[in-house]
């Protein structure tokens, strides 16, 4: 007993030192997932109650084309990554796709050959790092973390923007093709150059079928854009800046503009814009203002009127018009033609998102934002009371958008499981487990088991609550062929992993024999009470070095003084 309070007074003593390893505590590194930094969250809750249920789905992401060659760059920070909402980490894809930036990663259901929908988690992948040449991807994964539509976007049509599978098992995505263009529309008849033309389509993604297609040149016109201006020698070439696609019930589509900071409804049927709201072509008498606005979306439409919601960043770039980013509803009247705002939720540290952002209604009616620098979110009930805050630790990565749903995640592959064991005689050895399961939502206990030979029966060698993505534990004595078993509340089996064989003391005697796993039930006498098994559970993992140390000087020490 002495031994154990000892360890435990030792272990707290010298974790808060090992903190700064990799010079940040920004970061957690797990034992069970090798080379990763996961990304720590600074977290404020205005009401914990009120926030709806679910995971955050955020994809950190560093510089576009990645950041091979400054020391900045960490391996397997960014990536698509599932956190609960103490920001404790579920899933990290990040090892998918050699470690590249992804973006609007999130949720959508998709019907299975019964028709019945099924989750899965989506994203676009940008070409590789320093290879504008390389191709994108988008993928659609199911929620055993198994890839099922991964499909190659050619160099020169990459658009990471949306991927909106509102209609399954239909997706809208942004269209991107550069195109030689006379400059008319900037009354320079006479010049051409390369434009981006911007597009969406509208795709079955269970068999590749294009449902509809449309494209700007000849219906959004150059001089709408507040950046490609008649008055540069060469214009910029990305005029509109298309950003989000969404369809209604009436067939119609809703397309975000940024750079003509305009949102267009598109026919179904012929392809024609049917109004605007905003930009230099207005259709509406508005009582708002908006600017370099994204994520717009179909709220409920009827035959006189439609409710939209935005992400208003109010700035394109360095060209700030609003002092405060929001995320909006409107109304608009589409017989009289007027719009006004019915709610509007301001960035809550009162700051400018100049570029991306979202804004996502949840299933309860409330509101969350991802205001993109540093990952930052927030989340307010529909009437506009602020929730929630978040923002990553480091001010490292941001996130292009952030969403929240409900998920179960049954990962394919098993838990991780590490374990080691320390001491320096053969009857003062103690076996070290680390767990963690990749994605695997509803474990609340893990139970590990042990064998003396590799031929023996498994026996239970402890039961411990799950304590965040990795959860530790101690057993007395060395265990080894050993596993671990994941237990919903209802003690139920989730999973299991396969056995293995413990790493033996590494403080060893050279010239002493190798000590022989001890049984099972000896771990299981010696560590007996819950309490010891909370106290024992947990600790993470930069601990550890401390631990071994430590428990080098204890078993020295204190316990062959004082004995157990
Ligand atoms: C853009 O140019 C067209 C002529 O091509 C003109 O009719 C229109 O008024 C111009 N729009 C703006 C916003 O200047
Ligand atoms: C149409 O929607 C508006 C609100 O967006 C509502 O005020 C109006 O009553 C609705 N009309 C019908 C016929 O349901
Ligand atoms: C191994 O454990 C089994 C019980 O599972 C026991 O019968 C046997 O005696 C043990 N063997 C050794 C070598 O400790
Ligand atoms: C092993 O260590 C324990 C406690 O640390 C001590 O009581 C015992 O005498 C040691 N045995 C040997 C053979 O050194």
């Amino acid at each position: 007993m002495v031994c154990w309070l000892s360890l435990i007074l030792c272990i707290g003593g010298v974790g808060a030192q090992k903190h700064f390893q990799h010079d940040s505590n920004d970061y957690i590194q797990y034992r069970t997932l090798p080379n990763h930094l996961i990304t720590k969250w600074s977290i404020t809750y205005h009401d914990r109650e009120a926030v709806a249920p679910g995971y955050w789905f955020t994809a950190p992401y560093w510089l576009h084309d990645g950041d091979r060659e400054t020391n900045q760059w960490i391996p397997y920070q960014i990536g698509p990554h599932i956190f609960d909402q103490d920001g404790v980490l579920v899933w990290t894809g990040s090892t998918e796709f050699d470690n590249l930036n992804v973006y609007d990663f999130r949720r959508i259901d998709l019907p299975d050959a019964t028709g019945q929908l099924q989750p899965h988690v989506s994203w676009m992948r940008w070409h590789k790092p320093y290879d504008m040449g390389s191709d994108g991807l988008t993928a659609v994964y199911d929620n055993h973390y198994q890839p099922k539509y991964v499909t190659p976007v050619p160099a020169n049509e990459i658009d990471t923007h949306d991927f909106n599978v509102k209609y399954p098992p239909n997706v809208l995505q942004i269209q991107t093709r550069p195109e030689i263009v006379k400059l008319d529309d900037l009354g320079r008849p006479d010049a051409e150059q390369v434009i981006t033309i911007n597009g969406f389509t509208e795709k079955n993604i269970l068999t590749g079928e294009t449902v509809f297609e449309w494209r700007s040149n000849k219906k959004v016109k150059l001089n709408e854009s507040y950046i490609t201006r008649a008055e540069d020698a060469h214009p910029r070439e990305d005029y509109m800046h298309a950003n989000a696609i969404d369809k209604n019930d009436n067939g119609d589509y809703l397309l975000s503009a940024r750079h003509t900071s305009t949102i267009y409804l598109i026919s179904g049927q012929d392809g024609h814009i049917i109004w605007r709201l905003g930009g230099k072509e207005n259709d509406f008498e508005k009582d708002f203002d908006f600017f370099g606005q994204h994520d717009s979306r179909f709220i409920s439409v009827n035959a006189t009127h439609m409710v939209i919601s935005f992400f208003n960043n109010g700035a394109i770039d360095g060209d700030v018009r609003e002092k405060t980013s929001s995320a909006m509803y409107v109304e608009l009247d589409t017989i009289n033609m007027r719009a006004r705002v019915l709610t509007r939720y301001m960035r809550p540290d009162g700051g400018v998102t100049d570029r991306r952002g979202n804004m996502q209604t949840l299933d309860n009616g409330n509101v969350l934002m991802c205001w993109s620098w540093d990952g930052y979110m927030s989340e307010y009930s529909h009437d506009g009371r602020l929730l929630m805050e978040a923002k990553f630790a480091s001010d490292r990565h941001d996130s292009y958008r952030a969403y929240k749903f409900p998920w179960i995640g049954r990962p394919s592959n098993p838990p991780t499981l590490l374990s080691e064991t320390y001491g320096v005689n053969g009857s003062a050895l103690s076996t070290v487990f680390h767990v963690s399961w990749n994605g695997a939502t509803d474990v609340a206990f893990w139970r590990f088991y042990a064998r003396n030979s590799s031929s023996a029966a498994k026996e239970e060698v402890g039961i411990v609550p799950k304590s965040g993505f990795e959860t530790s534990f101690i057993a007395g004595g060395y265990m080894d062929w050993v596993s671990v078993e994941a237990l919903d509340s209802n003690m139920e089996t989730l999973g299991e992993s396969p056995d293995i064989r413990t790493t033996p003391p590494e403080y060893w005697p050279p010239t002493a024999p190798l000590p022989r796993p001890d049984e099972p039930r000896l771990a299981a006498a010696k560590i007996t009470s819950p309490i010891e098994h909370r106290h024992l559970s947990g600790f993470p993992f930069q601990f550890f070095t401390g631990f071994v140390i430590c428990g080098i000087l204890v078993a020295l020490g204190t316990c062959m003084v004082g004995g157990d």
